[in-house]
């Protein structure tokens, strides 16, 4: 069985409904880190009610990234990671876990990639004034939401569609999405 480990820097509702398909059976891995780089994250609480051990910490303590990084690193190879879920990790992942953890870390991003990469992609596509936007779940490269695209899922927007509701939309499909495609990536080993 896998270890997999979740890194995400804000909310957690992703990471909540990954670690309850976990626990359900429906994705059979064993969540055993929550890497979190806010030290103030409401998913801190989430892996707490779950214990789910955490390692938090701060980039701008550390001298720079790759010293960052390399602790990280030794967080993920004490736990035992085979396997990295990205959750809302507000932060671009560099040489050091991908020399590591290439092809083995995933994130989603709530845009159809490759529009609207970066960060408030809800926003972008909502400024925009399109008329379908989605969710996409790809493999992590050295670039910015470029990786290979694992499964993509559109949303059309309604008249009078609104950020909040689009935004409630687009946050209800990567619920149903990521247990799944996580799922048929570590399920099949
Ligand atoms: C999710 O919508 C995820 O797609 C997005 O952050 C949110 C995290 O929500 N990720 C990105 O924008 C990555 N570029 P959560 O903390 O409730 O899971």
């Amino acid at each position: 069985m896998k270890r997999l480990a979740i890194f995400a820097s804000g909310t957690g509702s992703n990471f909540q409904v990954i670690a309850e398909a976990i626990r359900s059976g429906s994705i059979r891995a064993e969540l055993v880190l929550l890497v979190c780089d806010k030290p103030d994250a409401a998913v801190i609480e989430k892996a707490e009610w779950l214990h789910i051990p955490a390692f938090v910490a701060e980039p701008k303590r550390f001298e720079t990234k790759q010293v960052y990084e390399k602790a990280v690193l030794a967080a993920l190879e004490e736990a035992q990671v085979d396997f990295v879920v990205l959750a809302g990790y507000m932060r671009l992942i560099g040489p050091t876990l991908l020399q590591a953890y290439g092809g083995r870390i995933i994130n989603i991003h709530p845009s159809l990639l490759p529009s609207f990469p970066g960060l408030h992609a809800i926003e972008q596509a909502f400024a925009a004034g399109v008329k379908v936007t989605g969710i996409t779940i790809h493999f992590v490269d050295d670039g910015m939401d470029t990786g290979p695209i694992i499964a993509q899922e559109a949303v059309k927007l309604s008249r009078g569609e609104t950020i909040e509701s689009l935004t409630d939309k687009i946050h209800h499909l990567e619920h149903t999405l990521y247990p799944r495609v996580i799922a048929e990536l570590l399920n099949e080993e």
